[in-house]
């Protein structure tokens, strides 16, 4: 594995002469953030070694250097899930790839169903904590102490400053916007009644099947988080409804302006 991410990392640095400071994961319907950047240089993950391809809908594919708001900014426009079928390892070696490329920060986004009773449809969530339902973790198998140690600390995933500075940038855009804890899960089922039910009750807001393994493999390494969700359906008891992955892209694309909205004027205060 770790060959591997050098390969890759070189590879990349043999393109491109440009150190980005920040990395963005682009989630379901979300990847528009990228018509905002100054784009320099892209890449398509298909002519990047080691990289794992999307092979989701409204995923794109491609890996963008450029400038956004002004910040060196890596953008991942599409992510990998595990039940792709690919491994814990494979889904989140570029984040491993991003931080050796210089990125110190990481802005994950993300859509999710949401279970606490006071969000609606297309209200954005800050994520400010996670439980990990994958059953499975990144991190399981060797450590690579280069990387960072045996048992990461876990207590401030999503970092309390950037949340705070999100925040007061929403009330100043008028957004509604809700904080919580997200919970990842393998999908690719949509949950049934019951699982929305057991989720909240163990401490959820939302859920998703994207972005705890990513947090964990870059909180591993230092770098300071910031996630935020779209929440596409209701999984509040007694208001669910059928869900469809076209319904969730079309949903998050409606939400899509406000968040890079705000995901631009928070890299201007990073
Ligand atoms: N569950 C899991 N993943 C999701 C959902 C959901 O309800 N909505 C969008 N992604």
């Amino acid at each position: 594995m770790l060959e591997k991410i050098k390969e890759t990392t070189q590879f990349i640095q043999r393109q491109i002469a440009f150190q980005p400071e920040i990395g963005i994961i682009l989630g379901t319907g979300l990847g528009g953030l990228v018509s905002e950047m100054e784009i320099l240089h892209q890449i398509k993950y298909k002519d990047i070694p080691n990289f794992p391809v999307s092979t989701v809908e409204g995923h794109h594919g491609n890996l963008i250097f450029g400038k956004l708001a002004n910040k060196k900014v890596v953008a991942m426009q599409g992510r990998f899930h595990y039940y792709e079928g690919y491994s814990m390892q494979e889904i989140t070696l570029p984040v491993r790839v991003l931080k050796m490329l210089g990125i110190n920060q990481l802005i994950v986004s993300n859509a999710s169903g949401g279970m606490n009773p006071d969000f609606e449809v297309g209200d954005l969530m800050i994520i400010n904590d996670h439980i990990n339902l994958f059953g499975t973790n990144p991190l399981i198998g060797k450590n690579y102490e280069e990387f960072g140690p045996r048992f990461p600390d876990m207590s401030q995933a999503y970092d309390h400053n950037l949340i705070k500075i999100a925040v007061g940038l929403a009330k100043e855009m008028n957004i509604d916007i809700k904080q919580g804890v997200y919970a990842g899960v393998t999908g690719p089922t949509f949950e049934t009644p019951a699982e929305y039910n057991y989720i909240r009750s163990i401490g959820a807001d939302a859920v998703g099947m994207s972005t705890v393994p990513e947090v964990i493999v870059a909180r591993h390494m230092n770098l300071t988080c910031f996630a935020i969700s779209v929440i596409t359906d209701s999984g509040v008891p007694g208001h669910i409804v059928e869900i469809t992955h076209e319904e969730v892209q079309q949903i998050a694309a409606k939400s899509e302006p406000k968040m890079a909205e705000l995901i631009k004027k928070l890299l201007m205060k990073m």
